[in-house]
């Protein structure tokens, strides 16, 4: 017997109300709106209230696929979350979810693989359907950056935006078309410093110190983090495809984790796929981590880009490095 095919059904996003442009920072430091869309293809993003936690936000994601999925909080069977913002450290992020959801049934861990982790996550819902282990597995990625990025750093504080993403992964019914076809996932843990954070954790814990040298806050080696993206991104678009016996013009709408424009442009020209089919939502969201594809998944399935029977392709990079693709029929 081979084991079911993993789909995914339903997708829900949640952003937060405030609104940060460009503007804002020119009156904050010395940049400009020209330079940061020219450099990011951003021009605004969303900042997360005191209320609107990462589990919060999540919670108000799952609303929105438990209705497309047609389930209730009670069905939810596992809950992957995908951070790089946790709301504390202990608890995961995910069992305040869980809470707030009410998903009694659950069992429920956060996944730290940055950016790439809500993809990170499908792969691992898609081992748990194949191993019989769980039927409806919610798979969000959360982020509430704002917290964690130095305002007065000009080379990042521009780039990260909060909101949350989600969607169900279940079995698929024996002999559809639908679901997961391949995925690709990577990692290299000796680039780390290139895009990290040094401080709050076990090795630099809370001290004047850390407060003193901003190392509480998300530091990151631009120039370096775009080539190996760009570089590592086109390959893991390449072995997704080859994986699921495909060639770039069978994909219908390629998903890439948004974090600058510039390389979402340079990925799918390596990878050749051509610009019109590639999803952008990074000039009204920035740089949302692990949230940034399924919001834009959400928003692709709302706007019709993404229907049934299409061909998409996600992919992803990000701290660690991770990096990884997957490849599915909605
Ligand atoms: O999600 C995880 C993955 N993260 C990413 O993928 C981010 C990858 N990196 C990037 O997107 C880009 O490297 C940045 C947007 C961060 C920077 O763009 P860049 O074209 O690589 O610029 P750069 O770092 O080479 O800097 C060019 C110049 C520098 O000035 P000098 O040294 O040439 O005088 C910077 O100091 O731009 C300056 N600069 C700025 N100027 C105005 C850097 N940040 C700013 C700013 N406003 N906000």
């Amino acid at each position: 017997m081979t084991s079911p095919k993993a789909e995914l059904v339903g997708t829900g996003s949640y952003l937060p109300e405030r609104v940060m442009t460009n503007a804002d920072f020119e009156a904050m430091l010395d940049t400009s709106d020209q330079w940061i869309r020219e450099r990011t293809g951003i021009r605004e993003r969303r900042v997360a209230s005191d209320k609107e936690t990462v589990a919060w936000m999540a919670k108000e994601a799952t609303q929105s696929v438990m209705k497309d999925a047609g389930i209730t909080a009670d069905d939810i069977e596992v809950i992957i979350l995908a951070t790089a913002s946790p709301d504390r450290y202990l608890p995961s992020t995910a069992c305040d979810l869980q809470a707030e959801l009410g998903a009694k049934n659950a069992r429920a861990f956060d996944l730290g693989a940055a950016c790439s982790g809500f993809i990170y996550g499908l792969t691992v819902a898609e081992g748990m359907i194949a191993a019989g282990q769980a039927e409806n597995i919610l798979v969000v990625g959360g982020e509430r950056l704002t917290r964690i990025i130095d305002y007065t750093d000009r080379t990042t504080c521009i780039l990260f935006g909060d909101g949350a993403g989600a969607t169900l992964v279940r079995p698929a019914d024996n002999g559809s078309e639908r679901g997961i076809l391949s995925s690709y996932l990577r990692s290299d843990g000796s680039l780390a410093e290139l895009l990290y954070r040094p401080g709050g954790g076990g090795n630099m814990p809370p001290s004047q110190q850390l407060i003193d040298e901003h190392a509480y806050y998300i530091r990151m080696a631009g120039r370096e983090v775009f080539k190996a993206a760009v570089r590592s991104m086109a390959d893991a678009c390449i072995q997704a495809i080859e994986r699921a016996g495909l060639t770039p013009d069978d994909i219908d709408v390629l998903i890439p984790h948004q974090a600058n424009v510039r390389i979402m442009e340079a990925t799918a020209k390596r990878a050749g796929v051509s610009m019109d089919k590639v999803f952008v939502n990074v000039d009204r969201y920035g740089n949302t981590s692990a949230a940034s594809i399924p919001i834009a998944l959400d928003e692709a399935v709302r706007a019709g880009r993404v229907k049934e029977g299409s061909i998409v392709l996600m992919v992803a990079f990000g701290g660690g490095f991770t990096w990884a693709s997957l490849v599915l029929r909605w």
